[in-house]
């Protein structure tokens, strides 16, 4: 009875190893395989709009406006490892403070590799607004697009698909006009 007991416990214990050791052999090569994605990244305007804070109805908000143009093929990033990408748009600065902010201002998620190529002439989907309520003194911004792949096995890989080549400055506040 023990010495059965003791095999099956030594054959499970191989069999978890030699698991263990293909998963993590899975993790690696989706790792090393991975491609690079190619594409295009244009910010057509960036627009400065003063309003009122939202919580705060008597202080005053500047938020950033950013119609933009993507054309990316991020299906090479799709192997039998790629679970799904979270595909984002991040604008990276240092407002007057001296604060260095990254602003995720678009989004989208990739599940399928047909839906990999990605042609898109939009605006920002998330409110883009300068913590200190301020744009004027910041640095001129840098625009990505950038992911997150996320695999059926092993960790999160993240990745720079495109890159606009030159920061972009913001432009001085305009009050709103609703
Ligand atoms: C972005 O795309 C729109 C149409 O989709 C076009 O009118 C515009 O010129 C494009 N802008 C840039 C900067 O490529
Ligand atoms: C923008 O990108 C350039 C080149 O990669 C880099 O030198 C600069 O520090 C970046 N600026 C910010 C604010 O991240």
């Amino acid at each position: 009875m023990h010495s059965i007991y003791a095999r099956v416990n030594n054959v499970s214990a191989t069999l978890s190893s030699t698991v263990m050791a293909l998963l993590a052999a899975i993790a690696l090569s989706s790792f090393i395989f991975t491609a690079q994605p190619t594409g295009s990244l244009d910010i057509a305007s960036v627009k400065v709009f003063a309003g009122e804070a939202r919580r705060y109805p008597h202080r005053r908000q500047e938020y950033a406006f950013v119609n933009f143009n993507i054309t990316a093929d991020l299906s090479p990033l799709f192997h039998w490892n790629t679970k799904q990408l979270f595909v984002y748009l991040e604008a990276e600065y240092t407002n007057a403070k001296g604060v260095r902010n990254q602003v995720i201002f678009w989004d989208r998620i990739v599940r399928r590799q047909e839906d990999a190529v990605i042609a898109v002439s939009g605006k920002n989907k998330y409110p883009f607004r300068e913590i200190s309520a301020k744009f004027k003194g910041s640095t001129p911004a840098n625009y990505t697009l950038k992911y997150n792949l996320m695999p059926f096995v092993g960790v999160l890989t993240h990745g720079e698909a495109v890159r606009v080549t030159d920061p972009i400055d913001f432009p001085l506040a305009r009050e709103r006009v609703e």
